[in-house]
């Protein structure tokens, strides 16, 4: 079985999960998304896609490679600025699962935070001042916070683990 790792990462969280998967694996393709990944998968039976939540989804070249798969496995793997609830990551995955054909396998999806850009707290801790009652923005913050060391060690042991569960029959 041929596999690939394939990804998108605008900041190096998910990249840095790519990475890990790929130091599991030996001679895998490994790939940042472009124009021309389609044509290097083609062959490929098992494919290890990685992307960061931007506005509520995959990135828009994820969303486009995910749509023109046929007849592959697939593991999907996310980080996401916002965490801590399952519920969060289950109307993700939903949501993107609605992009791949029904032709495909899905093996494994994985999600867990990553942090972000120091200019998302700038702006609720404005918010904040002029709100200062307002319990979401406060909870904002404290994502924020608790975002800022993942992707870590746990997460990537996480991921390993199920990518071992895989069941490849
Ligand atoms: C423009 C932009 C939009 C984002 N939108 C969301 C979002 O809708 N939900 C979320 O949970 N995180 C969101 N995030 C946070 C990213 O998903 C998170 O920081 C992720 O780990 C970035 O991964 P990367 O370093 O691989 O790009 C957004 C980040 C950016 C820069």
């Amino acid at each position: 079985m041929k596999e690939a790792i394939i990804y998108d990462s605008l900041s190096g969280n998910t990249e840095s999960l790519a990475q890990t998967i790929k130091e599991q694996k030996k001679d895998i393709i490994y790939e940042k998304i472009k124009e021309t990944t389609k044509e290097t998968i083609k062959d490929i039976n098992i494919l290890y896609i990685g992307s960061p939540i931007i506005k509520g989804t995959c990135t828009k070249k994820i969303e486009d490679l995910l749509m023109s798969l046929e007849n592959k496995k697939i593991f999907l793997f996310f980080t996401a600025g916002y965490g801590g609830s399952k519920e969060y990551y289950e109307t993700l995955k939903n949501r993107i699962l609605e992009y791949i054909s029904k032709t495909n396998q899905i093996l494994g999806v994985f999600f867990c935070q990553g942090k972000m850009n120091d200019t998302v707290k700038d702006r609720y801790v404005d918010l904040i001042k002029e709100h200062p009652d307002d319990r979401k923005l406060q909870v904002s913050l404290e994502n924020f916070e608790q975002a800022k060391t993942h992707p870590n060690e746990k997460d990537k042991e996480h991921l390993i683990e199920e990518i071992r569960k895989i069941n490849l029959t």
